[in-house]
């Protein structure tokens, strides 16, 4: 790994990916914004006051040349986000879009044994799922984890929305098994017998003894039924520092635990108030977190010193760490234009593949026409053909004749 452990990053976490070695972290947790439209902000005279984070997301958020990065390197996962702007609009487009190439980056960066844990809610989990598909393949899909907490609204209409989602993916097959056991619901008319120590069981089916004080796998659905601090963090709570969207430590200590051994390396991308890399500390694991706030490396400094004890050994960096791969190019004019079209034909309107996409003199070079990539357009190849030598207006008149506009 080129970063030390215990920095955090002042920086878009995109840029930061993009200088991390690959195949160098061990676990990513990342609880990135929801798309919940809208702009959170901390609460006045809390420690964390000043931080605030925007959570609305439009086509002008996105850089153009990420368009043409995702369809280049992944065609199905620029098709799949297609699909939300058709079933859900252009700011669900948006948001995956800058979603995806910071997701194509933390495969990347993640080693062929390593897991990572999306957190997020059921206003975009099941865009993002297609996303994972897409970027970490369905196949190393391994759970869909509810997270049942008690704070929250009280709709009128409506059921209470009392849980978040999270995907845990592994990068292969050869991943870090679930390392956590939890105690088995104590209920004594089921553990009926009691054996020579005095330990209580209840024998199944095929005579298989299960004992009462014997931990078994977490269920899927972590629920503060179960343990009172798992839920989110109310307004009384000592941990608590105000920071929008804080997460309790008890929820990353859980996934920590889950999926690393000590001295692994944890990433945390939208690291917020830093509750990954104190849990982290807290449980000997190496750690970096991310986040475009100046408020995260304020409040690690703080927690750490409260929580563990640890005083000034953090690493601020607001630079760009430098990778010694040689980057691969996904800003040239065809990635660019690909994304002011948002990946459309710019003669028949139809969404093709990058790599379908040809680049066009809007004006011919015959007729004086530049370079420049204002005179520069994607058509697919059907289109390319029609237009030929002939102008844009041309190819309008052609393609409605053709009844295809
Ligand atoms: C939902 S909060 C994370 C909260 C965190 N899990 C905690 O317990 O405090 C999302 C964070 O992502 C940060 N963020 C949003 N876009 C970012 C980007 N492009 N790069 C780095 N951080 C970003 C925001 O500043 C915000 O702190
Ligand atoms: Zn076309």
């Amino acid at each position: 790994m080129n970063v030390e452990s215990r920095t955090i990053f002042e920086n878009d976490n995109l840029f930061v990916l993009r200088g991390l070695d690959s195949e160098s972290v061990d676990l990513i947790y990342l609880d990135p914004p929801f798309n919940s439209n809208r702009n959170y902000e901390a609460t006045i005279g809390s420690e964390a006051a000043g931080a605030a984070f925007k959570d609305t997301w439009t086509l002008s958020d996105v850089d153009n040349a990420w368009h043409g990065e995702i369809a280049d390197r992944e065609p199905t996962l620029y098709q799949a986000i297609h699909a939300s702007k058709l079933t859900h609009g252009k700011s669900m487009k948006s948001y995956l879009i800058m979603m995806a190439v910071r997701l194509l980056e933390m495969k990347r960066v993640l080693k062929e044994t390593g897991s990572i844990y999306l957190h997020c809610d059921p206003t975009a989990s099941h865009y993002l799922k297609m996303l994972m598909d897409a970027v970490f393949s369905k196949d190393n899909f391994r759970n869909e984890i509810v997270w049942h907490y008690h704070m929250g609204a009280s709709p009128k209409k409506d059921f209470r929305k009392k849980h978040d989602i999270i995907f845990r993916y592994s990068k292969s097959d050869n991943y870090h098994g679930v390392s956590i056991t939890v105690p088995r619901r104590m209920d004594a008319k089921r553990f009926n017998k009691v054996d020579e120590e005095g330990r209580r069981y209840h024998v199944n089916g095929v005579g298989k003894r299960f004992y009462a004080d014997v931990g078994r796998t977490p269920d899927d659905v972590w629920t503060y039924c179960d343990d009172k601090k798992l839920t989110q963090l109310n307004s009384m709570a000592k941990e608590r520092v105000g920071y929008p969207t804080q997460k309790p430590l008890v929820l990353l200590e859980r996934i920590i635990n889950a999926s690393s051994n000590q001295g692994d390396i944890i990433l945390d991308p939208f690291c917020g108030c830093a509750t990954t890399c104190v849990a982290a500390e807290k449980l000997s694991r190496q750690w970096i977190g991310i986040d475009l706030s100046s408020k995260a490396i304020e409040l690690v400094r703080m927690r750490l010193e409260r929580e563990v004890g640890m005083l000034g050994e953090v690493i601020h960096r607001t630079d760009i760490p430098q990778r010694s791969e040689l980057l691969p190019n996904y800003r040239t004019h065809k990635h660019t234009l690909y994304g002011k079209q948002e990946g459309l034909c710019n003669g028949c309107g139809t969404q093709f593949p990058f790599r379908n996409m040809t680049v066009d003199h809007i004006v011919p070079q015959s007729h004086g026409g530049t370079d420049h990539g204002d005179n520069l357009q994607l058509l697919c190849g059907a289109c390319n053909s029609t237009k030929g030598t002939g102008t844009q207006a041309e190819l309008i008149v052609r393609l409605k004749e053709q009844g295809i506009i």
